[in-house]
């Protein structure tokens, strides 16, 4: 009963908060690649962090929403975790291919993103990273994983999971700002958790931390992406100030940029691999 009443509430606050608007769309085409970027596994989980924006939750929770079939069909939804208070939204669950735990994370609606834009604009780094010296993080991220009850109900979820199908990978991802997040929780998953078999895989992430923040997370996690769709915006917020690297925000993980080229009627889409540093100026940025 209780908790029917907190769900309802949840809907109808998540529903006045936030409208429901952002669609995820990225087209894949294959290419052959030999590094760590798997173009199947990408095109899949891309699907389940656009899912994640369905404003309906029980569609959500049940797994019937009109994206919730196809490549991510048979996915055991686990938990449903919402922050009512700071309107954030993520689930966790069991998909089938790849068998493997799921967490993802919602970035903000269309009419709050703009906010974050501006805000991220002049955002500093702002907070030491816990038993990092040197390591800065951007606080709103920070906190918007590590200071609401995101963060206990993914973990609770999490081992609800491994105690009933053991200890598969786990692959963290989110859209914007929900990209953001997943990357705080896969290195709190790493380094909070032990856990070895965890892979981020994210699109159009902001940066989070500064340069020192970059190289601990690329040598706890090294197999994490970060897709940017086009000339987006969001992946190069904070700036990144060439002559300053460490002062200024750094990305960490590999980038996989999506873009068209040519004409409207003799377009194609290209899938570019920038190299490992995480900050390449051959790439989208
Ligand atoms: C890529 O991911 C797909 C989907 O999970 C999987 O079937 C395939 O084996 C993976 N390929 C490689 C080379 O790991
Ligand atoms: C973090 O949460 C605590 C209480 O849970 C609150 O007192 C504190 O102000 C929060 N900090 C930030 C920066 O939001």
């Amino acid at each position: 009963m209780e908790r029917n009443r907190w769900l309802t509430l949840a809907i109808i606050t998540c529903l006045v908060l936030c409208s429901d608007g952002r669609e995820l769309k990225f087209k894949f085409k294959h290419k052959k690649h030999a590094s760590i970027y798997n173009h199947t596994l990408t095109n899949i989980v891309v699907h389940y962090a656009s899912a994640v924006y369905v404003s309906d939750l029980t569609e959500l929770f049940t797994w019937t929403c009109s994206k919730c079939d196809g490549v991510t069909e048979g996915f055991q939804m686990i938990e449903l975790v919402v922050d009512v208070q700071s309107c954030l939204q993520a689930f966790v669950g069991v998909a089938k291919d790849p068998y493997a735990i799921i967490i993802a994370f919602r970035g903000t609606q269309e009419h709050s993103l703009q906010n974050w834009i501006e805000d991220l604009y002049w955002k500093q780094l702002d907070i030491n990273y816990p038993g990092m010296d040197d390591a800065m993080v951007h606080h709103g991220f920070y906190y918007a994983y590590h200071n609401t009850t995101i963060r206990s109900g993914i973990l609770n979820a999490v081992k609800r999971a491994k105690e009933y199908y053991g200890d598969i990978n786990i692959i963290v991802t989110g859209h914007s700002m929900g990209g953001a997040i997943a990357a705080f929780c896969g290195l709190d998953l790493v380094v909070n958790g032990n856990a070895q078999n965890v892979q981020v895989i994210t699109f159009g992430q902001p940066r989070i931390g500064n340069a020192v923040f970059a190289t601990y997370y690329h040598r706890l996690l090294r197999n994490t992406i970060r897709v940017t769709h086009g000339h987006d915006i969001v992946p190069h917020l904070p700036p990144y100030y060439y002559f300053f690297p460490q002062k200024t925000y750094h990305h960490f993980p590999t980038e996989v940029w999506l873009y068209s080229v040519g004409l409207e009627f003799l377009s194609y889409d290209v899938e570019k691999i920038c190299d490992k540093t995480g900050e390449d100026p051959t790439c989208s940025r």
